[in-house]
């Protein structure tokens, strides 16, 4: 069994569908903390399966170094085996991505390298692809730029806007990630070693 921290910034459905899963007893994983830079929507899912939660709002820190030294303090003391940054929309500086170097990992909606950034959907589908979809990645200094673990395609349907593409994008996410993070557990847990 591995312990998780997952950092959010939004409505968390990620975070819900990893909750989800861990319910079931059998699944390797046990999310110990949710963290935030804000007072996100997604806190009250944690609230909800009575997990742990934290906010370091970068507003009351004069530098981003400071503001990431105490995010990884509140990390930290929950002594993860993995951190998941599952829609948490803030660049981490080299402080924190270094100290969790291996164990930090982003999920994000396109194919990487294709379509970086905070707007990946709305990329796509201004750019008239005719597929995109979902990349689960360790994170590194870069944006978007770290060691690939899986993608997963979405087509992209005619009539798509990015609220219904995105939507799509999310239950391909919801899957992915829950797998991801078991297959990682499987790797990390001494049995799986013998
Ligand atoms: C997801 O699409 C994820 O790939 C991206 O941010 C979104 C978060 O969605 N990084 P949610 O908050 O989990 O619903």
């Amino acid at each position: 069994m591995i312990s998780v921290v997952v950092l959010i910034s939004g409505s968390g459905s990620n975070l819900l569908a990893l909750l989800q899963k861990s319910e079931n007893p059998i699944y390797p994983a046990k999310i110990v903390a949710v963290g935030s830079d804000c007072d996100a929507a997604g806190l009250e899912h944690a609230e909800l399966y009575e997990v742990d939660t934290f906010v370091v709002n970068p507003a009351q820190f004069s530098s981003k170094e400071d503001w990431a030294t105490t995010l990884l303090a509140n990390v930290q003391h929950h002594q993860p085996d993995l951190v998941v940054l599952a829609g948490f929309m803030r660049i981490l500086p080299a402080n924190f991505v270094t100290a969790l170097k291996g164990k930090l990992i982003n999920i994000h909606p396109s194919l990487l390298p294709e379509f970086k950034g905070a707007h990946a959907v709305r990329d796509a589908l201004a750019a008239g692809v005719t597929k995109t979809g979902v990349t689960i990645h360790y994170v590194d200094e870069g944006i978007d730029t770290g060691d690939i673990i899986v993608q997963s395609e979405v087509l992209i349907e005619p009539g798509d806007s990015e609220r219904t593409l995105h939507e799509r994008i999310k239950k391909v996410e919801h899957e992915l990630l829950a797998a991801t993070i078991e297959q990682l557990a499987h790797q990390q847990s001494p049995v799986a070693k013998l």
